[in-house]
């Protein structure tokens, strides 16, 4: 779909609107033009003495009347197009979230936040400018524009006209340079000034490593480079503004002096009136506006067609992750999970990530996943989640194939805890209760018990009303991931995934919460990923992927036995716990 037609269909909702605006805007602009009708018009009764004093105060009265025309006029102009204009803006900015929150994961691997954020912002407004204030200025200045041409050709001279409008006209080319040159001009001072933000940011939120290595001096310098640069790119608008808007008085001055001269001439000729000399005049400083607009409106017409492409762009990448024709919603999830020959290659990787993993968990089993950083553990259980696509019969949950699962059910009856414990810049209890209908406190109060941060959160000022993340307090590792359990917990699905949620968390706790999942989970699917052997012992199922392959399924008797790789990792994991030991016990001594 080309841009115009794009945008056209959002237009074509507020005709209506548009129609209106339109119609006011004419009205408005030919009110305008009588003005100087009447002051030419009182000139010349007022030399030729055939006005009096009541002709006078009757000229003023429609002057006054024009007037308040007007100011009603450009109220209702605004009121229209400006609407229309920021409706729109808002429906495309709706659109668009929605659409974006559709996209999968990988698209947002794949995409800048900052350009994704830069259309939300400059894009959306460089789109707006162009479907109202560049809309306005069409509009006005070709009507105004060719109204007061006509007047000054038909009531005063056309001769004078032609010479007078050659240095209007050079306005109008001019602004279209002027436009392109300072917009370029602006954006790199945007660029600098949020250049200048970041690291602004980043140095206060990093300020720990910076004093920790002794970089303030260097941090300064760097900072008054930025803070420099910042200074060039504003100088660098202001220096082209200060030529051009002197420049822009000299053409106007130029036309001036030409009606003067000719126009004096004319007038001393007696080819035209005082008063038609006068309101020539007028009109000359009426054009000025009409020429800037329409130098305006193609700059920003040309800027909004950019900005639509780059919206349409956004619109134009399906997400990738959909409900199959064949999707259902299932009822009641159980809970029993199986893999069958699951290869899976990530996106840009030449070799599998995960390799012919085969396996079946029954209902009410706790299915224990352990491996090194960068074997897969979390790919399998993003997979599970249907973050990413995988081939038909791969997977399946209660039998049935997850692709014939929809979206919502599969969700909706899966508990995650990810691995980067995300928390919203909100409070404990709306944090904790994300995933659940309401805000009911007991059974907030029943989860965080059971994970374990219950004890935590009462000691802090505000308990659950607590802001937690930039705004507000800073939770450690382990509160974080704790948190991130009771979110899961309050959802109490059918399948619980964490995965290394309980890496920042001691020993102590992480054996109270176990104790606690166990109660909890009975009769419900676990799926639990760890790196620590005392996290996962005590689980039915335990497997040990290595280089994407399960190389050993079993419980922890019968991976012991196997005299391989999980009896490896467990003697050497003792090794260190006992070291760790004696290191604390010779600090006590
Ligand atoms: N979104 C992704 N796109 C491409 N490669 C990925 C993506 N996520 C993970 N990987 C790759 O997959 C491999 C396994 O990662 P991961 O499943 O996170 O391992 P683990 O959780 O066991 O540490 C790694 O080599 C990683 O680089
Ligand atoms: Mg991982």
């Amino acid at each position: 779909m080309s841009s115009f037609s794009f945008i056209m269909q959002y237009i074509k909702k507020h005709r209506y609107r548009y129609a209106a605006g339109v119609v006011t805007l004419f009205v408005v602009d030919f009110a305008n033009l009588f003005i100087p009708k009447m002051t030419g018009t009182i000139t010349d009764g007022l030399t030729a003495h055939t006005m009096d004093w009541n002709g006078v105060k009757s000229c003023l009265l429609i002057i006054f009347l024009l007037g308040a025309i007007l100011a009603l006029g450009r109220f209702l102009w605004r009121f229209f197009i400006f609407g229309a204009s920021r409706s729109i803006e808002c429906e495309l900015r709706n659109e668009m979230f929605a659409h974006l929150e559709k996209m999968s994961v990988e698209y947002y691997n794949e995409h800048k936040t900052g350009d994704l954020m830069t259309r939300f912002t400059s894009d959306l407004n460089a789109v707006r400018m162009a479907i109202g204030p560049a809309i306005i200025c069409v509009f006005d200045a070709s009507v105004m524009g060719i109204m007061i041409i006509f007047q000054m050709m038909y009531y005063v001279n056309v001769k004078l006209t032609l010479l007078t409008i050659i240095p209007m006209f050079l306005i109008c080319i001019g602004e279209v340079y002027y436009g392109k040159i300072i917009h370029k001009r602006y954006r790199e001072r945007q660029e600098a000034v949020s250049d200048l933000t970041d690291f602004v940011q980043e140095s206060f939120s990093g300020v720990r490593v910076i004093k920790a290595f002794v970089r303030e001096r260097a941090e300064m310098r760097a900072f008054a480079k930025q803070n420099q640069n910042t200074m060039n790119k504003n100088l660098n608008v202001v220096r082209l503004q200060a030529i051009v808007m002197p420049l822009l008085d000299v053409i106007i001055g130029l036309s001036s002096l030409l009606t003067l001269l000719y126009g004096g001439y004319l007038a001393l000729a007696g080819d035209i009136t005082l008063g038609r000399f006068v309101a020539f005049n007028q009109y000359i400083n009426m054009l000025v506006w009409p020429m800037i607009a329409c130098g305006d409106a193609i700059n920003m017409f040309s800027q909004g067609a950019a900005s639509i492409r780059r919206l349409q762009e956004v619109f134009e990448e399906k997400p990738e992750i959909l409900d199959s024709p064949e999707a259902e919603d299932v009822e009641k999830i159980k809970g029993e999970i199986d893999f069958s020959h699951l290869t899976f290659v990530h996106r840009g990787h030449t070799e599998p990530t995960l390799r012919d993993i085969t396996l079946h968990v029954p209902v009410g089993t706790t299915l224990a996943v352990i491996g090194r950083t960068g074997n897969g553990k979390s790919t399998l259980v993003n997979l599970l989640l249907h973050l990413y696509n995988t081939a038909p019969g791969m997977i399946l949950i209660d039998g049935k194939d997850i692709n014939h699962i929809s979206l919502k059910t599969l969700r909706e009856n899966i508990a995650y805890v990810p691995q980067d414990n995300f928390l919203f810049s909100d409070t404990l209890k709306s944090n904790i209760a994300f995933g659940a209908e309401g805000e009911d406190m007991d059974a907030i109060v029943e989860a965080t018990q059971a994970a374990c941060i219950h004890d935590s959160i009462i000691t802090f000022p505000d308990r659950y009303e607590t802001v937690v993340g930039e705004r507000g307090v800073t939770l450690s590792g382990g509160q974080k991931q704790r948190s991130s359990i009771a979110r899961a917990l309050m959802k109490n699905a059918p399948i619980l995934i964490l995965d290394d949620a309980l890496s920042a968390v001691d020993t102590d706790t992480e054996e109270h919460i176990l104790h606690n999942l166990k109660k909890n989970r009975a009769g419900k699917t676990t799926i639990l990923i760890a790196h620590r052997i005392s996290t996962i012992q005590n689980a039915d199922i335990i497997m040990v992927l290595e280089n994407g392959e399960a190389k050993e399924v079993g419980n922890h008797e019968e991976l012991m036995k196997k005299n391989g790789i999980y009896k490896d990792m467990f003697e050497k994991q003792q090794l260190e716990a006992a070291k760790g030991e004696q290191a604390a016990g010779g600090d006590r001594r």
